[in-house]
């Protein structure tokens, strides 16, 4: 069968023939019919705006892979540490390496004082913690002069390396700070996830963190670690194309990921159910939706049509946690949520499913977290892929400064009048 396509402008009798790739064809072959030919896609539902190694993902199949490597398998056997490593370089590290990268991850968590006493101190006292994340990440940026030789592949690997090992420190602090609590310093002799609650939560020296809860952290955020060209990653993509330095390119990335569409839809969630409240209540509120006055927040993808990997993992990591922490009471209206709502033509017909946020909120709340730092959770892990896309369209030849075309649909040329006569 013939890897190609033929189109034909019938305005002109003109046509081109292109090569098929994996489903994708080079746009610019419809520059050839005519160079001001535009192709409208509005949210890019068709269009592959790069190319990419990291993360592949089938919808339909339900298929989620970091660099080759299944999720279910690194959610069962790995650390969100070596995730980490496999993303930003391409390979599972050795021994030697993974405890290099470990040992510097470690020792570059602290944060300038600067930050803490001044910059954190200056917000209002109810900021909302991702609020406060977006803009540390960006002042964060100003601590670091070389920051801005992106072209340096030491000095882009040594700012990757400092927002990998700051993003929880960073987040941490946001929750001390809403909670009137003395912010605690990181401690280089813990993993990266014990590390984190350990300073979400510690007050005085009897706080011990549960290793099931630090594993079920280290796996959400394994799960949250990469998603190709998401919102947030595509931001991250279009202001890096700008040569944007690494900070602002990821504060800009984070704020994109603060969207209720988006990572604000695990928040979300929460909100939701506490709303419904009681199971009885599921029933009306599903007709609610089904009546366009409600959206069923946690459900539908743009690219998961039949399942979303990630929650088949976090469903029985919500069990595991709620073991150590007690059942979550808004786990059972979860439940039948997704058993009125997977039953249900409206949802079928539209293969709409639980997507990554529906379970994730319930473990967050099981561990303690406040809703508000919800999407700065997710934005912890996330910054690992964002930095992973922007060093792969550093390298990309074929990328230049993002800039698409639009549609001009608004009136044409006409004169201006005097406001006496409008
Ligand atoms: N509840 C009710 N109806 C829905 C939902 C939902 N959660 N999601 C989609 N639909 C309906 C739409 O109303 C539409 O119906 P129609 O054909 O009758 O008009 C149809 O399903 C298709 O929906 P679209 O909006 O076209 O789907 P799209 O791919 O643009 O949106 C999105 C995907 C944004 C995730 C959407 O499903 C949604 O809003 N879900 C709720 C928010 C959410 O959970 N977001 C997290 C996504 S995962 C992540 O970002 C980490």
């Amino acid at each position: 069968m013939a890897e190609t396509i033929t189109i034909i402008d019938d305005r002109t009798g003109k046509k081109v023939t292109v090569q098929v790739k994996d489903g994708v064809f080079a746009s610019s072959a419809l520059r050839e019919l005519d160079p001001n030919l535009r192709m409208y896609d509005p949210a890019f539902l068709s269009t592959a705006a790069c190319s990419s190694s990291i993360t592949y993902l089938d919808g339909e199949a339900g298929v989620l892979r970091y660099r080759g490597y299944p999720i279910e398998q690194l959610a069962e056997k790995s650390t969100f540490l070596e995730v980490a490593y496999l993303l930003l370089n391409g390979e599972l590290p050795t021994t030697q390496q993974a405890e290099k990268w470990k040992f510097d991850v470690t020792h570059h968590t602290m944060i300038h004082e600067n930050m803490r006493k001044r910059f954190v101190d200056g917000f209002h006292y109810d900021a909302h913690p991702m609020g406060m994340f977006i803009s540390a990440i960006a002042a964060l940026g100003t601590f670091y002069d070389d920051s801005k030789n992106i072209f340096d592949e030491d000095v882009l690997n040594k700012q990757i390396l400092r927002l990998v090992a700051k993003v929880p420190t960073i987040a941490a602090m946001t929750y001390r700070f809403s909670s009137g609590l003395p912010f605690v310093l990181p401690n280089n002799s813990m993993p990266y996830a014990q590390n984190f609650l350990n300073m979400m939560y510690r007050i005085g020296d009897d706080y011990t963190v549960h290793p099931a809860l630090a594993r079920a952290m280290d796996v959400l955020f394994i799960l949250h670690a990469d998603h190709e060209q998401n919102c947030g990653t595509t931001t991250m993509r279009v202001v890096a194309s700008s040569h944007a330095d690494p900070y602002s390119a990821t504060a800009a990335a984070a704020a994109a990921l603060s969207g209720p569409l988006h990572g604000g839809a695990n928040e979300a969630v929460i909100h939701m159910l506490h709303e419904i409240s009681d199971v009885k209540n599921v029933s009306a509120f599903v007709e609610q939706v089904k009546n366009g006055d409600d959206r069923l927040m946690g459900f539908g993808h743009r690219v998961y049509k039949n399942f979303d990997p990630r929650a088949t993992i976090l469903k029985k990591a919500a069990y595991d946690v709620f073991e150590v922490t007690g059942k979550n009471p808004l786990l059972d209206v979860a439940l039948k949520l997704e058993e009125v709502a997977l039953n249900d033509e409206y949802f079928i017909s539209r293969k709409l499913y639980p997507n990554v946020d529906f379970y994730s909120g319930l473990i967050y709340q099981a561990l303690g977290f406040p809703v508000e730092m919800f999407t700065v959770l997710f934005a912890i892990p996330r910054t690992v892929g964002w930095l992973a896309h922007m060093s792969e369209l550093l390298k990309d030849k074929e990328q230049k400064i993002s800039r698409p075309r639009q549609w001009y649909t608004g009136v044409d040329e006409r004169n201006y009048v005097e406001m006496k006569k409008r």
